[in-house]
């Protein structure tokens, strides 16, 4: 969500006058050791790649396919098994590799391609390769190695809309390996919605249609012992009253009209905590609750945005500062001068025309924008517009990653 670093918070509160005793596992990446309420998801991935802690076997890739809304806990729980399953392997002195694969970040077989090798022979030499050629060295590393492994491709939406529909088929069936192999690997796909299954050929869309788990939105009640397991990791005890997180499960709770988003509930509780060091009560109130939601976006997320290239960066940032003056649209040409000036800015080298149409494109397909065609005087032009976060959250925001991934060159 938009806003979590957003704001500049209290560094330097003294250690004995914070209500945080590990912050660090209220963080995004943070998995923690168990997740109430999916529970049986977990089971069931395990119950489908059960032929992966078994002797023998392989040449056999189970799919599945994990669809929910955002926030429900599919790459928690992704990253549960592959935790879990780990351990019970390494306990039986076992080889096995849990891949996680961004696909935003990831978006063509290439890509992929060298992230996997990345991760089973990082010094492999890839210059030259096809994809193709790159995955059927994965996939034969594995069988040397005799290692199982599972590969998440989070996201999965997106590769099929940035590398094309076959590209997914031609992955699996790279992976698959060719008849008689003994490759030991699984697949889980995950996405927010089914609808980039259309665009599958028949044969992927039945296998993984057999094969889906869905997570639902949570209600109060499962966020309220979400809340609580992660007070007891996250805060010192009796900092963080029952009210102040029935006021968060409350406001987040699908049966509550809420989003049901594990995330944003955790993230209210994160900032809650900080206003409260802040006012030095050391306790979180229902207050500070209050007062967190008013500076939380939910519409964006930090690590989507954080996972686009440099120069879509700079684009978001240009439509951003031309809207934030209460524009509700701006054309593509003033989007391309703004763009360009960015760049100087930033000292990097613009792209063309045609390039920054593309990276509109993608930047409308990932959510972040919006584009409507309209008539003008001389003919047709694009309006650029902002679906669901204010500009000016979301220049700051962008402004902060772009001077990490161009190393502060210009601000
Ligand atoms: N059942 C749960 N128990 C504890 N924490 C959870 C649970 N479900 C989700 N979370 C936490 O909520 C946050 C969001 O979860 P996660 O990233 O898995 O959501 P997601 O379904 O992948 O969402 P998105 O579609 O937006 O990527 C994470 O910090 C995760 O640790
Ligand atoms: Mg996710």
């Amino acid at each position: 969500m938009l806003g979590l670093s957003s704001m500049d918070f209290n560094e330097g509160v003294p250690p004995e006058r914070t209500v945080f005793k590990d912050e660090g596992s209220l963080s995004f990446e943070y998995v923690p050791p168990s997740l109430p309420h999916r529970e049986r998801h977990v089971k069931t991935m395990m119950n489908y790649f059960r032929y992966l802690m078994e002797d023998g076997g392989g040449g056999f890739c189970q799919k599945i396919l994990l669809i929910g809304r955002v926030g429900t806990g599919k790459t928690a729980s992704s990253r549960l098994l592959g935790r879990v399953m780990r351990r019970e392997l390494e306990g039986k002195s076992r080889h096995f590799k849990f891949i996680y694969v961004n696909c935003y970040r990831e978006r063509t077989l290439f890509l992929v391609s060298q992230r996997l090798m990345e991760e089973v022979a990082p010094s492999y030499p890839t210059r030259g390769l096809s994809p193709q050629e790159i995955l059927r060295i994965v996939v034969s590393i594995l069988e040397d190695k005799e290692a199982s492994s599972i590969i998440a491709l989070d996201e999965v939406h997106y590769f099929v809309k940035s590398a094309g529909q076959d590209a997914l088929y031609n992955l699996v069936r790279m992976l698959e390996g060719y008849e008689g192999s003994k490759v030991k690997l699984g697949l889980i796909m995950i996405s927010r919605s089914k609808e980039f299954m259309y665009e599958l050929d028949d044969v992927l869309r039945s296998s993984l249609t057999r094969n889906i788990i869905e997570f639902e939105p949570y209600t109060s009640s499962q966020l309220m012992s979400i809340l609580q397991d992660r007070v007891k990791l996250a805060f010192k005890d009796s900092t963080v009253p029952q009210d102040t997180l029935e006021v968060i499960a409350d406001s987040v709770g699908v049966d509550r009209g809420g989003s049901g988003d594990a995330r944003l509930a955790i993230e209210l509780l994160w900032r809650a905590g900080k206003i409260a060091d802040l006012r030095g009560r050391g306790e979180v109130t229902p207050d500070d609750v209050r007062e967190a939601s008013g500076f939380i976006h939910p519409g964006i997320r930090v690590e989507d945005l954080r996972s686009l290239l440099p120069h879509e960066k700079l684009v978001l940032l240009s439509v951003a500062k031309e809207l934030k003056r209460g524009k509700a649209y701006l054309r593509m040409g003033v989007l391309e001068e703004r763009y360009r000036g960015e760049c100087e800015l930033w000292g990097v080298k613009a792209k063309k025309h045609t390039q920054l149409w593309k990276i509109v494109k993608n930047l409308e397909r990932m959510g972040f924008l919006t584009t409507k065609a309209v008539n003008v005087k001389k003919g047709r032009t694009t309006l650029i517009g902002l679906p669901s976060a204010p500009a000016f959250l979301l220049e700051k925001e962008v402004s902060k990653l772009l001077a990490e991934d161009l190393g502060g060159r210009a601000m």
